[in-house]
């Protein structure tokens, strides 16, 4: 006589159990991925499964010995009081009566897959280092003389089998009245580290909570700050949202603020308190958007360049502005948040910080190579993450380089005469009729092109306010296409191109793309100034490429990933023609959007991730720029679009 058969789908794990073991039981001896907060209690309802073949027994009915059982008993007044979709059973509370086969649906899996990696098609799971726990604890009497939190240590161990807790005078001020305001039962956040597994109490709710817990996911960049708000339960991403650095009025790009800093006493405390106040504001902005309280967010993952870096820490970036460049330190850091004056979310939040590679090559290059994995990869990928600062890697399973370079903010539309960030407004697409040399455009916030039908409605909140990085990439490149500007850069005349839209200004020409100044609104034109600055930057962007290049002594790469803290990918296509990238065929040529981003999501989402990438920018070889004259050489000869000397075969076909 063999116990019934229990089988899990999608799982197809599979195994025998004898009547009356609680599904959840049995999911766990079997390794299925089963979510419970209130450890079986049946008071969370996280555990929903749905039979798909069998039976269990029917709410409240008797069992074999014509006793009502108890495990029903707990989930027909789950369902009395909070209700459970049909066909839905308590994991926790159902039991095995026969043959079963079990369906968990995805809000039941705790570890479920949520950020998919554009270029190896990896899926992340979620293993947050920060999880509810539902605990009762003992009451304290006459003859238990320990102290509530002791109490508590002692619930966790014998129901979720942790071992040792650490809790701030934070929690400690308030775990007495949140006990006995829960009647002994209480939700405490914890969140393990993955460097030694200690955990430690963020957060302490009366009995069950139904607040859910949230993380912060910041890519901090010289231009832009982007966040990610992220549910620490799924890892769905409940809003996503940007600010300008405020740093950029001590100076636009990276050496201009060590300069500051060295120039003016406390200048790094101002850059400091900047930034951090920029990210104050930014986490009530975001938390506002998705609705939910700032003290529910209980952890933030940052990646940043080594200046951003340290400036966020409160370090005098002073040794970055000289060789040998050397960083305070390069190791992954665990830190409060409020030890940064992170004040807005919660008191306790922590923040890691992912490990930089060294001198110049920092975490958001790390954020990129956890993101992308070229170490991983059987054919020769060239990564690139276009930002003021861009982080560059070449590599396959056999070697990794990595160097950052200058190439300004000109890609995040600063420095452009109609630049703007990336938001609602801005024009991101553009074509140019080589004919007629018409542009027509799509801007932010809307699918439609601007000669559509609707446009005009669509946009009516925004209106057109001025161009992103990826608008202003495609418009270069299309202005070069339509032959508005020659391989030197220089705009030509209305004569010399045939259309009023390249209008003179001073002793140069522009380029019009909108003009609503009639009305009022804005006149978006390329100007030659702009054309240089994209130049600038592209030149900088191709050197650092065939920097690394000359270094692993290839002439080309087998494939490129183009990334970006943009809103709108960039256009694969255009980059090649401005020359931003070496020549490849161009479906070997993708984009990958923010990677730095989704690498400072995954480390959010997975500790795990956290450990793979501190062994993995061991193995990364940086390269070093500013100090390498062929880098000046490569540069200069990138100036011309795309290129003066190297060739661009794929390019022409
Ligand atoms: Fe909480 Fe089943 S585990 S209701």
């Amino acid at each position: 006589s063999t116990d019934p058969l229990v089988v899990f789908t999608p799982s197809g794990k599979r195994g025998n159990f004898p009547v009356g073991t609680p599904i959840l039981t049995a999911a766990r001896q079997l390794g299925v991925d089963l979510d419970s907060v209130c450890g079986g209690r049946g008071i969370c309802a996280k555990c929903q499964i749905t039979p798909s073949y069998g039976e269990f027994p029917k709410h409240g009915v008797t069992v074999s010995d014509g006793a009502l059982s108890d495990w029903n008993k707990v989930e027909q007044r789950y369902k009395d009081k909070r209700g459970l979709t049909e066909g839905r059973r308590l994991g926790c509370q159902a039991t095995v009566q026969g043959d079963v086969v079990i369906d968990v649906p995805p809000e039941s899996q705790v570890h479920r897959q949520v950020v998919r990696k554009a270029a190896t098609a990896r899926d992340i799971t979620m293993d947050p280092a920060t999880h509810l726990y539902f605990v009762e604890v003992q009451e304290p009497d006459m003859h238990e003389p320990t102290g509530d939190l002791e109490r508590l240590e002692r619930a966790l161990r014998e129901q979720w089998g942790i071992d040792h807790i650490t809790a701030d005078l934070t929690i400690l001020s308030r775990l007495q009245p949140v006990l006995r305001k829960g009647k002994w039962q209480v939700t405490v956040a914890l969140h393990k580290s993955h460097k030694d597994s200690a955990h430690k109490v963020l957060e302490i709710w009366p009995g069950l909570t139904e607040d859910r817990i949230y993380g912060l996911a910041i890519d901090l960049g010289s231009t832009t700050i982007a966040a990610h708000l992220c549910d620490l339960r799924n890892g769905e991403v409940k809003a996503s949202s940007g600010v300008m650095n405020p740093q950029i009025r001590f100076g636009e790009d990276l050496m201009s603020r060590v300069s500051y800093a060295m120039m003016n006493p406390g200048g790094d405390k101002e850059m400091t308190n900047a930034v951090r106040m920029a990210i104050n504001g930014l986490t009530e902005a975001i938390a506002t958007e998705a609705g939910i309280r700032p003290f529910q967010i209980l952890e933030t993952v940052f990646v940043c360049n080594p200046v951003m870096h340290h400036l966020l820490l409160g370090i005098d970036p002073v040794e970055l502005g000289q060789a040998p460049f050397a960083l305070t330190t390069s190791e992954s850091l665990e830190l409060n948040a409020r030890d940064l004056d992170l004040t807005v979310m919660n008191e306790n939040a922590q923040v890691y910080i992912l490990p930089c590679i060294a001198g110049h090559v920092g975490a958001d290059c790390a954020a990129v190579a956890l993101s992308e994995e070229p170490g991983k990869s059987e054919d020769l990928v060239l990564v690139v993450d276009v930002g003021t600062n861009a982080e560059i890697l070449l590599g396959n399973t056999s070697r990794v380089l990595a160097c950052s370079s200058p190439t300004g903010p000109a890609f995040e539309g600063a420095q452009i005469s109609s630049g703007q960030r990336a938001a609602p407004g801005a024009i991101e697409r553009i074509e140019i009729n080589p004919e007629t040399k018409e542009p027509r455009f799509q801007v932010i916030g809307s699918d439609l092109w601007s000669d559509e039908d609707g446009f005009s409605a669509a946009i009516a909140t925004t209106g057109i306010t001025g161009i992103c990085g990826s608008g202003i990439i495609e418009a270069v490149a299309e202005m070069r296409m339509a032959g508005l500007l020659d391989e030197s850069g220089l705009i030509g005349s209305a004569e010399q191109t045939g259309t009023a839209r390249n209008i003179p200004e001073g002793r140069t020409h522009s380029y019009l793309i909108h003009d609503a100044s009639a009305e009022g609104g804005p006149r978006i034109t390329v100007t030659q100034g702009d054309i240089r600055a994209i130049q600038l930057a592209k030149s900088a962007l191709y050197a650092g490429a065939r920097l690394l290049m000359d270094e692993m002594g290839v002439d080309r790469v087998d494939r490129v990933v183009l990334a970006g803290a943009f809103g709108a990918h960039i256009s694969t296509k255009h980059a090649m023609v401005l020359g931003m990238i070496p020549d490849a065929p161009l479906d070997k040529v993708s984009s990958a959007g923010n990677a730095a981003g989704t690498g400072a999501r995954i480390a959010l989402c997975n500790i795990a991730a956290r450990s793979e990438i501190e062994q993995v920018v061991h193995q990364i070889t940086k390269v070093e720029t500013a100090i390498e004259p062929r880098f000046q050489e490569h540069f200069v000869a990138a100036s011309a679009i795309p290129h003066k000397t190297d060739p661009f075969p794929d390019l022409a076909s």
